[in-house]
């Protein structure tokens, strides 16, 4: 079983001495979690890779979770291992792999954090969840919530459209509609809320939110331990690439694996704090103000204190990170799309967005062991892909008028 051992702050060594104390009183930092993981051997870790249970929570002793019984589970985990061939030739790329989380319950990488999050809630006594958010995050917490018999509250900010909150319905969440500026107003109510109310946070700043950890687990299953060169994941908040690092350096404690892949944050270069502070080899990460970016599912110009942990756990894996651009990004979602049949939001798109410039920099070799993380659905935001006046034009049902378009040049065939 997970033996979770007392939240701990990795800068200061505060020691917390309740089970929902979040934040460091001293420095602010967010509190890790520890899982006392020392006594699994390779046997342990065969039979878990063998287990029929194909969702994350085969990795049960990994994850700071002690009731198998408050497991909150859709099946998540286990997401196809793409070996990208087409797409790889077409980038320069011989061996370009894509992990696609677009097929994750609710569309995106935050259910494997909401799950082991919300088995959290369920095993501490909470009733009610709460998330602030526009998007992947507000859906996954409302499905998880849902399946666990919680009420989930949603915030967002005035003006967000309904076709970003719908997910969240769909699934029961109270939706609060908060006027105010998402990074001032509305997360000072949610700060200020949670603390009133006693709902469940379920912000990355929670340090149960462990699941992204899986990511290390399942390559070194889907690779037979024989681990890529390296692992590009898109960032905003860093969570991702720090829990992946962590799950890696778990498994080397264990010698269950001789090497980790270098890990590589791919940012929006509207968004991009971490990408900032790996070039300018800072040692903190100096938040930014946020421009729009098609990528929106990482427009995040403050990381918080997530940040610096995902900039060392590059730095210590010898990866990079680096920043591309709307139109690197929109170039990518196109040929993730027509040349390997996976249709993924922008987000998502940047991972290989950034395989395509480093392989251009000669960053990474042509006969490198590539995955690139697709983090997020293409339909959670469909109207990435741009679809002309023309090509809605209906034609009359007739041959001649199919043969016309076809004369046209309007039909790809
Ligand atoms: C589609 C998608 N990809 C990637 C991320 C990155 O998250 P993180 O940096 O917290 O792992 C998010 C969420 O913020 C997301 O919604």
């Amino acid at each position: 079983m997970g033996i979770v051992n007392n939240l701990h702050c990795p800068k200061c060594a505060h020691r917390a001495t309740s089970r929902i104390e979040f934040q460091c009183p001293l420095c602010r930092s967010i509190l890790e979690v520890e899982v006392e993981i020392g006594h699994l051997t390779r046997a342990d870790f065969q039979a878990m890779r063998q287990s029929r249970d194909r969702s994350i929570w085969r990795w049960f002793d990994f994850f700071p979770v002690e009731d198998r019984s408050c497991i909150v589970s859709l099946g998540e985990g286990s997401t196809p291992l793409i070996n990208a061939r087409r797409l790889g030739e077409r980038v320069g790329l011989a061996n370009l792999y894509l992990k696609n989380d677009t097929v994750l319950p609710t569309g995106s990488l935050k259910d494997r954090s909401n799950s082991v999050g919300i088995s959290k809630a369920k095993e501490l006594g909470f009733t009610t969840t709460t998330v602030i958010s526009t998007g992947n995050a507000a859906a996954s917490v409302a499905a998880y919530s849902a399946a666990a018999g919680m009420n989930s509250v949603v915030m967002v900010p005035a003006g967000t459209a309904s076709s970003k909150i719908i997910q969240a319905r769909a699934y029961g969440a109270s939706v609060v509609v908060i006027d105010g500026n998402f990074d001032l107003e509305v997360a000072q109510l949610y700060k200020a809320a949670v603390k009133e109310f006693g709902w469940y946070d379920c912000l990355s700043s929670n340090p149960y939110r462990e699941g992204k950890k899986s990511y290390a687990y399942e390559l070194v299953d889907q690779f037979d331990e024989q681990l890529p060169d390296w692992l590009i994941h898109p960032t905003a908040g860093g969570t991702g690439i720090y829990a992946a690092w962590k799950g890696f350096n778990e498994l080397l404690s264990l010698n269950l694996i001789d090497r980790a892949p270098r890990l590589v944050v791919a940012q929006s270069a509207a968004a991009a704090p971490i990408v900032d502070a790996f070039e300018k080899n800072l040692a903190e990460i100096v938040p930014v103000v946020a421009r729009q970016t098609v990528a929106e599912s990482i427009q995040v110009g403050n990381p918080a204190s997530l940040g610096w942990r995902a900039l060392a756990a590059v730095r210590e894996s010898r990866g990079s990170a680096v920043a591309v651009n709307d139109r690197e990004t929109l170039e990518a979602q196109y040929l993730i799309g027509s040349k390997a049949g996976i249709f993924a939001e922008p987000a998502a798109a940047t991972s290989v967005a950034a395989a395509i410039k480093l392989r251009k920099l000669s960053v990474i070799g042509k006969d490198d062991v590539v995955v690139c993380n697709l983090t997020g659905h293409g339909l959670k935001q469909p109207e990435s892909i741009p679809i002309t006046e023309r090509e809605l034009q209906p034609i009359a049902p007739t041959l001649d008028a199919l043969r016309e378009k076809l004369r046209k040049g309007d039909v790809d065939v």
